[in-house]
């Protein structure tokens, strides 16, 4: 007995070499399918893959093992076990971001990626809608519009999915009623046009029994279709949307193998190329003409959207990865504040004022977030007040990024306006954005150049300044030692200035608490402040607790290298809290005082500080005179 799975295709067989040149010549749909398994979605994913009659990868082997296990018969594997296995494998894998499963037909290949349903698996749904085409919301006949049915399609739209097609299943458990369709359709409508969506497909099935998924129906005389397969087979995709807008490419590297060539590679996210275009580099805005478009199979005369390709260009400008090669007249804009929706993806909720790593396209900056503007019921659409985003909550949020960065919107180019924000400790992926537009401030709030630098002030006192930062435990010595290194400096003739913990939070800072956001936040205002004090030539001395390591990274890159000196003030804990000058690891202990660094709160060592004071085996003296040698030797 041949092989079941392998008889899809009688060309397989007499020619191999023209079946997967046919089969590469296939376009690729990518989809989601959006509901829960109440719906039928597991079913309806086993009847395409069914009814398609070709099962890929990983799905082949097990199906494969499962079907002659169960002994089935005439060389087919049967519907309901593929059912239950995607089911089972799904609820296994729930872990798993999205399951991607493949198959194809004679006109298409097809990607669907099958996310949980359910609101916490909100992240899960965005991610595999980030590259779909096209998506199936999902409907059971007998429920109509539900909430998940709202909250799916909002999600959809919200990640720039342009097909949507509206599947109502089940219609052999509503007795194919034409009017039950219809009703269902009319409701859908009146909420899609609400949140935007102006156009969908409507198609009643049964995922179970087979209606109107590969050909029509008899069971539905009134559907004049088109059939599930059919429309996915046909819908134009978004590829000739994307060659129709203007040119990009992002320069994911240049390329360098000898000094005649230099090429600038990475893919073509929007438009059309050709040799003699005029075109723009991003940011910098200097423009030239591609001289040529490179691949391994020799020169193109032309490349589109989604094509990966390496361009050269006829004078010697700056260009490098992350840049964006644009055509010269309609280039994309390059700023540093912008207003964005993001689907929160971490366990740990969003920190205003943290810095991320942002990476869109190729491009790789550090932003950080102002609190929501509003947080977006995913179910009611309803904007609601937020200080934070906690896993799965998605609200508009201002963000600001250090350097400027080429953009468009998201609405309008996909690749140039998505970005992912990217934990600086863990390395995780923690959110997921959509840039809508620059803020107008970002480009009117220019900076305004003196004539008097930072180096002539310096030179005035003569000194260079500085920034001695001090880190360590409440009570490990930061202001002690602080406080007589200063000293020594007013004695030498230098001009410094302390900014010590306790002091600013009687006055700039007395807005806020120890929480993670208001630590985040005094350290940002002690940063800038202390930089603007460098600006003036003084050696500054800060003495703040400064718990966390990515904050302390921050103000390290405000400033020129060699200027920020971090100075561990080392005590261990159970030194500190045996010390307690102010008896404050005795009420954090007794529970009357919450949020204390050391006990609820906590403290990240500089790995590779400036300067290490080891405060049990040096006097604070002793301390003083080393960071003098060190900052003046
Ligand atoms: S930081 O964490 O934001 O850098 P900062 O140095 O400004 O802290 O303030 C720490 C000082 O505030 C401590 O030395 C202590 O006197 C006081 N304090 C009051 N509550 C707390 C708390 N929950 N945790 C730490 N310090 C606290």
């Amino acid at each position: 007995m041949t092989d079941p799975i392998y008889v899809t295709d009688a060309l397989i067989a007499e020619d191999i070499d023209a079946y997967l040149a046919q089969h590469q010549q296939k376009s690729l749909l990518r989809f989601i399918t959006c509901g829960s398994v109440d719906d039928g979605k597991s079913t309806l994913i086993g009847r395409l893959l069914y009814d398609s009659k070709m099962i890929f990868e990983d799905q082949l082997t097990a199906l494969e093992a499962d079907s002659k296990r169960v002994g089935t018969q005439g060389g087919e594997i049967d519907f309901a076990l593929l059912v239950d296995g995607l089911a089972a494998e799904r609820e296994q894998g729930i872990t798993i971001d999205v399951a991607y499963r493949f198959f194809t037909t004679e006109k298409r290949k097809f990607i669907v990626a099958d996310t949980p349903g359910h609101e916490q698996y909100t992240r899960n749904m965005v991610t595999g809608a980030s590259t779909a085409d096209l998506a199936v919301i999902l409907i059971d006949a007998r429920k109509g519009v539900l909430t998940q049915t709202r909250r799916h399609s909002f999600l959809a739209h919200l990640i720039g999915i342009k097909h949507i097609v509206l599947a109502v299943n089940k219609m052999d458990l509503v007795g194919y009623d034409k009017a039950v369709f219809e009703r269902i359709v009319l409701s859908y409508r009146a909420f899609a046009t609400e949140i935007g969506i102006t156009h969908f497909t409507p198609i009643p099935i049964s995922g179970f029994k087979g209606d109107n998924i590969t050909a029509l129906s008899d069971n539905t005389p009134w559907f004049k279709g088109p059939a599930l397969i059919e429309h996915l087979e046909n819908v134009e995709v978004a590829v000739s949307d994307d060659e129709a807008k203007p040119f990009r490419l992002p320069v994911q590297w240049v390329n360098r193998p000898n000094l005649d060539f230099r090429g600038f590679s990475g893919q073509i996210a929007s438009g059309i190329v050709k040799p003699g275009d005029a075109v723009r580099i991003l940011p910098s805005g200097k423009t030239t003409t591609v001289s040529r478009i490179v691949t391994q199979d020799g020169d193109l005369d032309e490349a589109v959207a989604g094509q990966s390709i390496t361009l050269t260009l006829a004078d010697e400008v700056d260009c490098s990865r992350g840049d964006v090669i644009a055509i010269a007249d309609t280039p994309p804009e390059a700023a540093d504040q912008f207003e964005a929706t993001l689907v929160w993806m971490a366990d740990e909720a969003m920190i205003a004022g943290r810095a991320y790593w942002l990476k869109l396209a190729t491009q790789s900056v550090s932003a950080t977030i102002q609190p929501p503007k509003y947080e977006i019921n995913v179910n009611t659409l309803d904007h609601l007040a937020a200080k934070t985003l906690e896993l799965n909550g998605i609200g508009v949020v201002e963000l600001s990024t250090d350097k400027p960065i080429v953009f468009e919107a998201y609405g309008d180019n996909r690749t140039l306006g998505g970005f992912i924000l990217i934990d600086k400790l863990t390395n995780a992926t923690v959110a997921a954005g959509m840039l809508h537009f620059s803020l107008r401030r970002a480009q009117n709030v220019h900076w305004q150049a003196t004539d008097i630098s930072r180096d002539m002030r310096a030179n005035l006192k003569n000194q260079r300044p500085a920034l001695l930062w001090f880190t360590g435990l409440s009570g490990s010595g930061k202001s002690t030692i602080a406080n007589l290194v200063e000293k020594r400096l007013h004695r030498m003739n230098l001009h410094s200035f302390l900014l010590d913990g306790d002091n600013v939070r009687h006055g700039l800072n007395r807005d806020l608490g120890f929480t993670e956001a208001d630590r985040i936040e005094n350290i940002r205002r002690v940063g800038e402040v202390a930089k603007l004090m460098t600006d003036a030539g003084l050696i500054v001395i800060t003495a703040f607790i400064s718990p966390f390591r990515v904050e302390r990274d921050m103000v390290r890159a405000m400033l020129p290298e060699s200027e920020f000196i971090e100075v561990f003030i080392d005590t261990p804990l159970a030194e500190a809290e045996k010390r307690d000058v102010k008896g404050l690891y005795k009420k954090a202990r007794a529970g009357q005082l919450k949020n204390f660094t050391g006990i609820d709160s906590p403290y990240e060592a500089p790995e590779s500080p400036e300067i290490r004071i080891d405060t049990t085996v040096m006097t604070p003296d002793q301390a003083a005179d080393l960071i003098i040698d060190r900052l003046l030797g």
